[in-house]
């Protein structure tokens, strides 16, 4: 099935030796849904929460796409997609290159590193107008000595069966397309598309106790035990207090 086909999400699929950030560059340009825009190489990659994202040239998958979910998707349930981005990836590595991802809450890709919880990818999700652009970010090929941060972790890493970027990319675009064309035709709902189901499934946060640092130099410590409605990751902090934490940076602290 060829990728961008009549009546298909992608419209177009642009592939560019170096750039500074690939979701920079598509935020600035306005254009129409289904805009791929990928990179070989990124000089200013951006992360969540102002971090940078670097990796070496070639070394993985940088793109960014546009989504505009348009009037039958209600601004209040776009914060789902960059959950479903992540649920889409997971899915597509699962699929395409045989490995386990897991989700830390919001959508840091896991993969599982002798016997340590790694991250190989992450998701930038910004507002542009009435779009929303999509970037993904995923260490495919780095060794150990390559990586950007002792802690994270490459497909390679993880024994992945397939390290050719170009199925990987095909496998994400696909399984994207996929998540999103059911969430929007759903109206954005993340009950009956399946997605909150799905994504509290392939969520490793849950159940766990983690520290989520919030803005504002708060910190609230507790067992998450559900993603609601919204997307928000319910903490319960003891004596019945149940919290959503709609921002910030989650760490694991014990199983
Ligand atoms: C994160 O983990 O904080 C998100 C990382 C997102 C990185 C990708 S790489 C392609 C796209 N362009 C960027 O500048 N960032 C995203």
């Amino acid at each position: 099935r060829a990728l961008l086909r009549p009546g298909g999400l992608w419209t177009s699929l642009d592939v560019v030796e170096r750039t500074g950030s690939t979701n920079t560059d598509l935020v600035a340009a306005d254009g129409p849904e289904g805009a791929v825009l990928v990179a070989e190489e990124q000089s200013a990659g951006r992360g969540r929460l102002d971090r940078t994202w670097s990796a070496p040239a070639r070394s993985g998958l940088f793109l960014s796409v546009r989504l505009t979910p348009g009037p039958g998707v209600p601004v209040a349930r776009w914060g789902w997609l960059p959950l479903l981005a992540g649920v889409a990836t997971a899915t597509a590595l699962s699929r395409a290159a045989g490995v386990d991802t897991a989700l830390k809450w919001p959508n840091d890709l896991l993969v599982t590193v002798d016997g340590q919880e790694r991250k190989a990818g992450g998701i930038l999700a910004e507002r542009a107008g009435d779009s929303v652009v999509v970037g993904i970010g995923l260490n495919v090929s780095l060794r150990a000595a390559e990586l950007p941060v002792p802690t994270a972790g490459s497909l390679a890493l993880a024994g992945a069966a397939v390290l050719d970027r170009d199925p990987l990319l095909r496998a994400v675009l696909r399984s994207l397309e996929e998540w999103y064309l059911r969430w929007r035709d759903a109206g954005g709902d993340p009950g009956p598309s399946r997605l909150q189901e799905a994504y509290a499934a392939g969520c490793a946060t849950l159940g766990r106790t983690v520290r989520a640092e919030l803005p504002g130099d708060r910190a609230l410590v507790g067992e998450a035990v559900a993603v609601d409605g919204d997307g928000r990751l319910v903490l319960a902090t003891g004596d019945g207090v149940q919290e959503p934490v709609g921002a910030g940076d989650i760490v694991h602290l014990r199983p």
